[in-house]
């Protein structure tokens, strides 16, 4: 049985409540997060508070993500996690509860705080090294997809649709640009040169992002943050995705089209084993330059 964090409270999941008056449940009114802990090491805690303040700013709901690493670590404790390969907590906070309008509750209200850990299984390597396959999907979100907001309809609806294609991943397209992933964001590599969407309203500004750039240019591949069209990525040499819950997930044919030589390209693959060597707790910096 799994223990959950709900309202200040550590409590079986099975007896964790919420009215039906939440405004996260009639409206989407609120944000998540998803963080992740090799070994009961939470990896960039910093940056995901840092980019809940933003979103809780940014929808002026009043709630301190402050105490949050002590609820996540608590979580890793209860559920028996803290020592698994690698584990994740999933924490929303919605605006609360309140009779509905489409407008703020005109008084103040408590926001709903909830989260919960599981076990993150890592593919194999062998079938990693296969690769995956993708799929292309208008992009039919709204133009703040910088707000982690917990409105996730058109996000469901490309995941599925790569589902139903037997595809592993999405790739939103809007206005001809590939922006990112349903869950993920998209990198495209040309040569050795490293091709990933700016941080701007059109992405979510993700935290494995931030880290795989850095990664880049520690094994010194140039890196470009800028758009890239739709036509741009059929021709790319590799292409991947990367996410908490991605971590660095090449990707080999898109729409059926193979994507370089149709196999994993030694940029991502280089990549990957800087990331698995980073989040494993090696040094900052743990990229060295290629010789
Ligand atoms: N998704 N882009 C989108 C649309 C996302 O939903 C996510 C994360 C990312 C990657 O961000 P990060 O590297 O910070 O995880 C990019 C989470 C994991 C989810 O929805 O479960």
């Amino acid at each position: 049985m799994s223990t959950v964090y709900l309202n200040g409270e550590f409590l079986p999941k099975e007896e964790a409540r919420i009215s039906v008056d939440d405004r996260g449940f009639l409206l989407s009114d609120g944000i998540y997060e998803v963080s992740a802990a090799y070994r009961g090491r939470f990896f960039r805690m910093d940056r995901h508070l840092d980019r809940m303040r933003f979103g809780l700013r940014e929808l002026r709901i009043a709630y301190d993500p402050g105490d949050l690493p002590e609820v996540h670590e608590r979580l890793l404790d209860e559920n028996g996690l803290g020592n698994v390969e690698v584990s994740t907590v999933y924490v929303q906070v919605t605006r609360g509860v309140a009779p509905r309008t489409h407008h703020f509750p005109p008084g103040p209200v408590a926001p709903s705080v909830y989260a919960f850990a599981s076990e993150f299984i890592r593919p194999s390597r062998e079938a990693w090294e296969r690769g995956y396959r993708s799929i292309t999907v208008p992009d039919r979100r709204w133009s703040r997809v910088d707000i982690k907001s917990i409105a996730l309809l058109p996000n469901v609806l490309a995941q599925q649709a790569a589902v139903d294609a037997g595809a592993r991943d999405a790739i939103l397209v809007k206005d001809g640009i590939a922006v990112e992933g349903s869950h993920n964001n998209l990198f495209a590599v040309f040569g050795e040169t490293v091709v990933t969407h700016p941080a701007s309203n059109l992405i979510l500004h993700g935290i494995t992002r931030e880290y795989v750039l850095e990664l880049a240019m520690g094994l010194g591949y140039p890196v470009e943050e800028r758009a890239l069209q739709v036509e741009e990525i059929y021709s790319a040499e590799e292409l991947f995705f990367t996410g908490t819950t991605t971590e660095v997930r090449p990707t080999v044919s898109v729409d059926g089209r193979a994507i370089g030589s149709g196999g994993v390209g030694p940029v991502t693959r280089a990549l990957y084993d800087a990331f698995l060597q980073g989040v494993a707790g090696a040094p900052a910096g743990a990229a060295t330059a290629r010789s």
